[in-house]
């Protein structure tokens, strides 16, 4: 059993380090209506304004913890625990990607390459 106690705050000092320059400028990121209601509207893995600029790094190190340290659960600022999972807990609250997702990437100009291999998301981007 690892030491949570240490684990935490370390996860939270790394996220708040790789977000700060996003968090402070807003990310650019254009507000985009008519986006598709989460399933579970109890919150997100992070608070919304994290998620709104962060959302990108956040699933970076979510890909690296599974795949280079094959770690499946991810411990929120909130001390809540999440399984690392693009489908089982993205997907299982923002049910409709490509409304949600999909939509803002669109507006946004933002193209991930990440549906090539991952169903659900970016799809179809030309
Ligand atoms: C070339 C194919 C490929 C691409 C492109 C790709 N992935 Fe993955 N990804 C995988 C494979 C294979 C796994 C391992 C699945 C497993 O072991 O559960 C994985 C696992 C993950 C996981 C953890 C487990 C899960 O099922 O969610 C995350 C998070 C993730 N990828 C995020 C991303 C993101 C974000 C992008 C785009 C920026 C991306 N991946 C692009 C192939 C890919
Ligand atoms: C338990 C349900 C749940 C899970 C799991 C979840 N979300 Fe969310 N998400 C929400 C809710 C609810 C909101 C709106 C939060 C608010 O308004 O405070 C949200 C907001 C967001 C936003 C901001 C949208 C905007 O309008 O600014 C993004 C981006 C996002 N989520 C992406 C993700 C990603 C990526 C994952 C997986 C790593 C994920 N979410 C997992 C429920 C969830
Ligand atoms: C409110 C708008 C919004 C929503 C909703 C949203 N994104 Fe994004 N996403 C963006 C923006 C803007 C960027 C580009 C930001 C940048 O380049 O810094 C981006 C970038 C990304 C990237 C990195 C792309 C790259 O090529 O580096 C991934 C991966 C990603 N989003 C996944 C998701 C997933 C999965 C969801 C749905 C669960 C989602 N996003 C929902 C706005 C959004």
């Amino acid at each position: 059993m690892y030491n949570a106690k240490y684990i935490v705050p370390g996860l939270v000092l790394f996220l708040l380090v790789f977000s700060a320059p996003f968090l402070l400028s807003g990310g650019g990121t254009r507000i985009v209506q008519d986006l598709a209601p989460p399933l579970d509207k109890s919150g997100c893995v992070e608070d919304r304004l994290f998620m709104a600029s962060s959302h990108m790094r956040l699933l970076s190190f979510w890909r690296d913890q599974a795949l280079r340290e094959g770690k499946r659960e991810y411990v929120s600022g909130s001390g809540k625990v999440f399984a690392i999972s693009l489908r089982g807990t993205c997907f299982s609250c923002h049910a409709d990607p490509a409304n949600f997702c999909d939509k803002c990437h669109l507006v946004n100009g933002a193209r991930p390459y990440c549906g090539d291999c991952h169903q659900g998301f970016g799809e179809g981007r030309g």
